[in-house]
């Protein structure tokens, strides 16, 4: 059987479930690359954030094969991609066609997501992915934070590339506009993902118990590894500049067997 015919259907779904645990060993034993994140840490990080701010609602940018999604449907009552390109937007319409929480929505993120917004009346998480050298991320980002009054919380993935990438903005600029637009509102990277809360979101960890950014509980993200649709998976707070992938800090120090 050919890569590409698991590409184009649901196949690829299951070869990413079976994969993501060796990937996620494969990049452990590499010594955590902090530009490799494995797709399996994004999904935790994903699931993480839903629960904690009690966010109904997902919108991804940059569908691609539909594996964010995929991993975490079950987890939103409603989820929403936004795919540029024409073969990864109709493999995807084909991929989730019986999924009625999954809506697929084909252009740019820069013009799809203002007009998506205007139909949303939740909190939502945004999974901000779409990207294909140049990035939308500052369109998308003035879109989300102009959609009063809601408390979205947006993850931006691939923070390596901010300030390094001649079509990426400096993080820098993303905390200017942050700050003008959503002030008070906290833009943190770990694990190579941007995240950008305000602390008056509602903060619950999945004891009902409140708990503030730094006190998070710590779980094994290689159970993770090997219960991949279960939901909750917590990564612990550690701030650095550019993420956490570094032994002593973030997934990596908990890459204990699975228990
Ligand atoms: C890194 S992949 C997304 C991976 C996916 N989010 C996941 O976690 O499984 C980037 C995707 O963004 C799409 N893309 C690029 N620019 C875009 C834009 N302006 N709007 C929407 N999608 C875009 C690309 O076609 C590609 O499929």
């Amino acid at each position: 059987m050919s890569q590409g015919f698991v590409y184009r259907t649901r196949l690829i779904f299951y070869y990413k479930r079976l994969s993501a645990g060796p990937d996620f060993l494969m990049w452990k034993l590499k010594g955590s690359p902090l530009r490799r994140i494995p797709h399996l840490v994004k999904r935790a990080v994903v699931r993480e954030y839903a629960e904690r701010f009690q966010l109904p609602v997902l919108i991804e940018s940059g569908t691609q094969y539909g594996q964010m999604i995929n991993a975490v449907r079950k987890q939103f009552r409603e989820v929403y991609t936004i795919e540029l390109d024409d073969t990864n937007y109709s493999q995807a319409v084909k991929n989730f066609a019986g999924h009625k929480n999954v809506h697929i929505i084909h252009g740019d993120s820069a013009v799809e997501l203002p007009r998506l917004l205007k139909s949303i009346a939740d909190p939502c998480l945004f999974w901000l992915d779409g990207h294909s050298g140049k990035t939308p991320i500052m369109d998308e980002l003035q879109a989300i934070f102009s959609h009063k009054p809601h408390q979205h919380v947006p993850l931006i993935d691939d923070a390596h590339c901010f300030g390094t990438s001649p079509y990426y903005p400096t993080l820098d600029a993303v905390k200017e506009l942050t700050q003008q637009m959503n002030p008070g509102a906290t833009v943190e990277v770990r694990d190579n993902i941007i995240r950008i809360h305000n602390e008056n979101s509602v903060q619950q960890d999945r004891f009902g118990l409140e708990c503030d950014s730094g006190a998070i509980r710590p779980q094994s993200l290689a159970k993770e590894a090997f219960t991949a649709d279960r939901s909750a998976v917590r990564t612990p707070h550690r701030v650095s500049e550019y993420g956490t992938a570094s032994p002593e800090s973030g997934v990596a120090a908990h890459l204990s067997p699975p228990v």
